[in-house]
């Protein structure tokens, strides 16, 4: 509508120029010229550039985007990713556990998850993950236990039966040492595992269960109950 209307009001001089304006378009690129080899474009003399040169045999990607960050150099031209400084103990990534004994016995609660220590919280994680061997009352007579048969008969019978957590052995042992227990599946579960071997241990490796902060929960949830090393 608004298209034939503007035709009727451009009267016939204009009509004139625009046939021309298009004739003088046509006579241009009839005279443009591509060269295939180094991509040079001329169009009626007066305007070059330049287009990708193809090779006239093979395969080569076809140029769809032409802006710099889709070009495959763009990205060679990246500056080389910073290493830390050599010695820089990483604060962020994937838990580093200790190799040895003496490692985890040296560990202390990191500051963020006591600073985040929630008593309530802590309980609910041992109810749902420790309870059941452990029992509630820490002394390792947790419901599991009483799979065993009256007549000796052990249902329950893969390996120890769970630890009495308020006891001696446990309550001497640092913080760091019932967070390698935790993670590595018991006192004897975590020996084992020091050696390279698999834990034989009826208590799983809470390392592959539980984070890092639940596991430290843990610790200062048992400190908390059980009482400090003598
Ligand atoms: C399937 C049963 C089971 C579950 C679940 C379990 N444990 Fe244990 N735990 C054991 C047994 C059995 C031992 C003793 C054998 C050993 O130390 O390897 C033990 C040992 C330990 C010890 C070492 C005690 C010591 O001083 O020798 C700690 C600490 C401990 N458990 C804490 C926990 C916590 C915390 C949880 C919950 C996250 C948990 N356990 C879940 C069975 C279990």
């Amino acid at each position: 509508m608004t298209f034939s209307l503007g035709w009727k009001m451009t009267g016939l001089r204009t009509r004139k120029t625009l046939v021309l304006g298009v004739l003088v378009s046509v006579a241009l690129l009839a005279t443009a010229c591509y060269n295939l080899k180094t991509g040079d474009v001329q169009v009626g003399g007066a305007i070059n550039f330049t287009l990708p040169a193809f090779p006239e045999t093979g395969p080569h990607a076809v140029q769809i985007f032409t802006e710099m960050h889709y070009q495959p150099s763009y990205r060679v031209q990246e500056g080389p990713r910073l290493l830390p400084p050599e010695g820089s103990v990483p604060v962020t990534g994937a838990e580093i556990l200790p190799t040895s004994m003496e490692g985890f016995k040296a560990l202390e609660v990191p500051r963020e998850f006591s600073r985040k220590y929630d008593g309530a919280d802590a309980w609910h994680t041992y109810q749902v993950n420790c309870l059941v061997c452990h029992g509630v009352s820490l002394d390792g007579k947790g419901p599991i236990t009483t799979l065993i048969g009256a007549d000796g008969d052990l249902a329950y019978d893969k390996g120890p039966f769970p630890a009495d957590l308020r006891a001696d052995p446990t309550k001497n042992s640092t913080d760091g040492e019932l967070f390698g227990f935790i993670s590595g599946g018991g006192r004897q579960g975590l020996a084992v595992r020091l050696r390279g071997r698999d834990s034989t241990s009826p208590m799983p490796e809470f390392a592959k269960l539980l984070n890092e902060e639940d596991r430290w929960a843990l610790v200062q949830f048992l400190r908390a109950t059980i009482g400090p090393p003598e």
